[in-house]
């Protein structure tokens, strides 16, 4: 399929087109052109898909373009070390997507001899698909006709037919579903999804900002009719996040940086940091944390404030820079003996992923340092 239709939307169309028709009319002549779609492969629309959830499609770009440049086949996933595709990963969030990925990668090895499986069902299967997901590769590599619900198809959804339910509860899940089914045509189901997810991108847009005036589906829509393009969908409020205050130290000791490995459970699990410590440590309290690490403490430096915003929690935090000019190491056997390693200038940037809640302090690095 083509880009090159000089057709804009008018709105004017023949008086038999379906709604399905009318929009991939549409999507024909102004769909994003996206790495993923010039070579939908079914490993390839599955990496777009998982690295596309909670995060934008300009965020994505790059980073589907490195990976694949590193692991092109789901086998080179499978096989791949840890610190590899964490490293690809360092920045996008959500870690367990990459560690799901890798798992499914596996599975798929084992049990469908290294092809993607082609159903709904046999995708749901795998770690980290859920029925978002398994609907998109399902529709786009092997035309399932199943609607990929997921927040644009929602929002469209309720602006279509004037739903004005909570659109986070299960059951706008499943009237979406249903409407959907309703009018998706017999094939192009991959298109006719991806055409919902331009619509809802680019003019079904949240908060009020509808550009209706672009609209394919203008004519048809219950929110515009009714002058409820602004108040539709009905979007509960958030919950407040959780605030923690943090102290983050940069510990510089023979030409390396301190860093530690977090805990293979919960947020951020099994990414490195950089020392840290609950509160906001004064230049004692930080001498104090530096001992207890094995350091003496040399020099100290205060570090700028910075602040990382996570879906339910925000990290505020205060840094210390610390020359350290001997080093004590936690004794072999000790319980916190993996507590702490030193890295070099090479590992820390080809090596280890440090997720961006610490980028503030990342680029804080004094490479002369090292
Ligand atoms: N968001 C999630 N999947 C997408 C896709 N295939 N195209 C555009 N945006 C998306």
């Amino acid at each position: 399929m083509k880009n090159d239709s000089n057709e804009k939307n008018t709105g004017t169309s023949p008086v038999t087109e379906s709604p399905a028709e009318r929009l991939l009319r549409w999507y024909d002549a102004n769909r994003r052109i996206l790495p993923w779609r010039e070579d939908p492969t079914p490993y390839h629309v599955w990496l777009s898909e998982i690295m596309l959830q909670q995060t934008r499609v300009e965020a994505v770009r790059d980073y589907y373009t490195r990976f694949l440049a590193a692991l092109p086949t789901i086998e080179s996933l499978a096989k791949a070390d840890e610190d590899v595709y964490l490293k690809l990963w360092e920045g996008l969030g959500y870690y367990s997507r990459v560690r799901n990925l890798h798992k499914a990668a596996n599975q798929i090895l084992a049990e469908h001899g290294g092809r993607m499986p082609r159903t709904y069902e046999a995708l749901l299967k795998l770690a980290g698909i859920g029925p978002y997901t398994a609907s998109a590769i399902a529709s786009i590599c092997y035309d399932a006709r199943i609607p990929a619900v997921d927040g644009n198809l929602l929002r469209v959804f309720a602006r279509m037919t004037g739903y004005d339910g909570s659109i986070k509860a299960d059951a706008a899940k499943s009237a979406a579903r249903e409407y959907y089914l309703t009018i998706f045509p017999e094939s192009r189901c991959g298109d006719m999804n991806q055409a919902l997810m331009d619509l809802g991108a680019c003019i079904c847009l949240p908060a009020g900002a509808p550009l209706c005036g672009e609209c394919p589906w203008a004519e048809l829509c219950t929110a515009r009719s009714c002058g409820l393009e602004q108040e539709l969908p009905v979007v509960p409020a958030k919950k407040r996040r959780l605030i923690e205050e943090k102290t983050v130290f940069l510990i510089y000791y023979n030409q390396k940086l301190a860093l530690r490995k977090r805990p293979e459970h919960g947020l951020l699990a099994g990414l490195y940091e950089f020392p840290n410590a609950p509160g906001t440590l004064d230049r004692d309290e930080a001498v104090r944390f530096a001992r207890d690490l094995g350091f003496t403490a040399l020099r100290l430096q205060k570090l700028p404030a910075a602040k990382h915003i996570f879906s339910h929690r925000e990290w505020h935090m205060t840094g210390w820079q610390i020359l350290a000019d001997e080093w004590e190491p936690f004794a072999e056997g000790s319980p916190r003996e993996h507590e702490l390693f030193l890295a070099d200038a090479r590992q820390l940037s080809d090596v280890y992923s440090i997720p961006s809640a610490f980028g503030k302090y990342q680029k804080e690095i004094r490479m002369d340092y090292l």
